[in-house]
């Protein structure tokens, strides 16, 4: 029997006393197991607050560095991505692996929320860094950010052995449920179907992207239409805080968490976005078109800062489709249809998506 320090009741207590005393081996063992839980847990969040100094390797290793050689791009590329995506990676899988149905215990819920937390590392950094850079601290930036990482590891650290509780119960919030659908609905056809097929337009050039943008601008950016689409964007974000605050503090599975989780990344990532839309280029007069998103001619793996926004950008249409995925699983489980297809489905065509959307901004298109 292996003794884990993460799950300790009274019970656990008297047996392992009993056991301990009947082998010494069994003592190291349960010692050993709860250091390696703790690790596990640190780890993530460790990876979180060390989030900017990895974009910063990241951009070292694909900065000036003009090689012909095309094994070389290819394994600096690989480098950087990899440095540029282990932060929310190891977010998502501390999360996932934290998740089950019935009941955790609350060190466990407080940790899995955490680890949201270091899983949405690219739009949080992203808006600090604006911020910071609007408010005229921008060389401060890696400071804030560890100004709210410590904590969270310290928390994190001191979580491991807590008793275990009974999930929480909590109302269906079935109204919150419909006016997030209803508005996501909206939201989707009326424009992020045709926002995302500007930035998928991108590979065939720039040039494509922007006529695209100009063309639709006359729908989104109309009196109407865009007052309406700020609406359904702050609805999106309100509603979508109540259900994810609701959900990732109850024992789920990784299926529900993995909803909650990649919600929380999408609304964090709307504020952020459209607070550099409407706050810093509007206040800058900078037009927010193809030039403004890519970082100007060099793409943004051409400027240490917008390295960032690779995987900001990539997670945020990634996570969409993981996020609608996950809904329509709820409600088609609800309708008792099959749904093993489903999720592996929603990984798949969002990676192709994120990456056909990205790949432009890197400067990587037809002509
Ligand atoms: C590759 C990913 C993305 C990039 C590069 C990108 C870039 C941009 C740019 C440049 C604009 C300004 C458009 C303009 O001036 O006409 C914009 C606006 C906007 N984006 Fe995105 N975006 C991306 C993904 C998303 C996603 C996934 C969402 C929603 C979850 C989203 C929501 C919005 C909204 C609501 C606006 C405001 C539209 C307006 O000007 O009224 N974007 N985005």
């Amino acid at each position: 029997m292996r003794i884990h320090a993460g799950s300790v009741t009274p019970s656990h207590c008297c047996e392992s006393i009993a056991l301990s005393a009947q082998s010494p081996l069994l003592l190291v063992d349960a010692a050993r197991d709860a250091w390696r839980r703790r690790a596990i847990a640190v780890a993530p969040v460790l990876a979180g607050g060390l989030y900017p100094w990895l974009l910063q390797l990241a951009y070292a290793a694909v900065d000036r560095h003009e090689t012909s050689d095309l094994s070389e791009k290819v394994a600096r590329a690989l480098v950087a991505g990899a440095l540029m995506f282990a932060a929310p990676g190891a977010g998502l899988w501390l999360m996932s692996r934290l998740s089950r149905a019935g009941s955790m215990t609350l060190g466990e819920l407080r940790l899995r929320s955490i680890a949201t937390l270091v899983l949405a590392a690219p739009p949080l950094f992203t808006l600090i860094g604006v911020e910071a850079w609007l408010s005229g601290i921008a060389r401060f930036e890696n400071a804030i950010w560890l100004a709210i990482w410590l904590p969270l590891a310290a928390v994190a650290l001191g979580t491991t052995a807590e008793r275990v509780t009974p999930a929480p119960r909590r109302p269906q919030a079935t109204s919150w449920r419909i006016a997030h659908g209803v508005g996501a609905l909206l939201l989707l056809t009326g424009f992020i179907g045709l926002h995302l097929a500007n930035h998928l337009g991108g590979l065939a050039g720039a040039e494509t992207h922007l006529r695209v943008m100009h063309a639709l601008r006359h729908w989104y950016r109309s009196t109407v239409v865009e007052p309406a689409l700020l609406g359904l964007c702050l609805l999106q974000v309100v509603t979508g805080a109540v259900l994810a605050r609701r959900w990732l503090a109850r024992a789920v599975d990784a299926a529900r968490a993995l909803q909650a989780a990649t919600g929380t990344y999408l609304g964090l990532y709307l504020v952020c976005h459209l607070n550099s839309v409407f706050v810093y280029a509007r206040a800058n007069g900078t037009d927010t078109d193809f030039w403004f998103a890519s970082g100007g001619r060099a793409g943004l793996l051409g400027d240490a800062w917008d390295v960032r926004l690779v995987p900001h950008y990539a997670l945020a249409v990634l996570f969409l489709f993981v996020h609608l995925g996950a809904g329509l699983r709820v409600v088609l489980l609800a309708h008792g249809r099959k749904t093993g297809w489903l999720m592996p489905a929603a990984w798949s065509v969002g990676a192709a998506v994120s990456l056909g959307a990205v790949l432009p901004l890197l400067r990587i298109h037809a002509s």
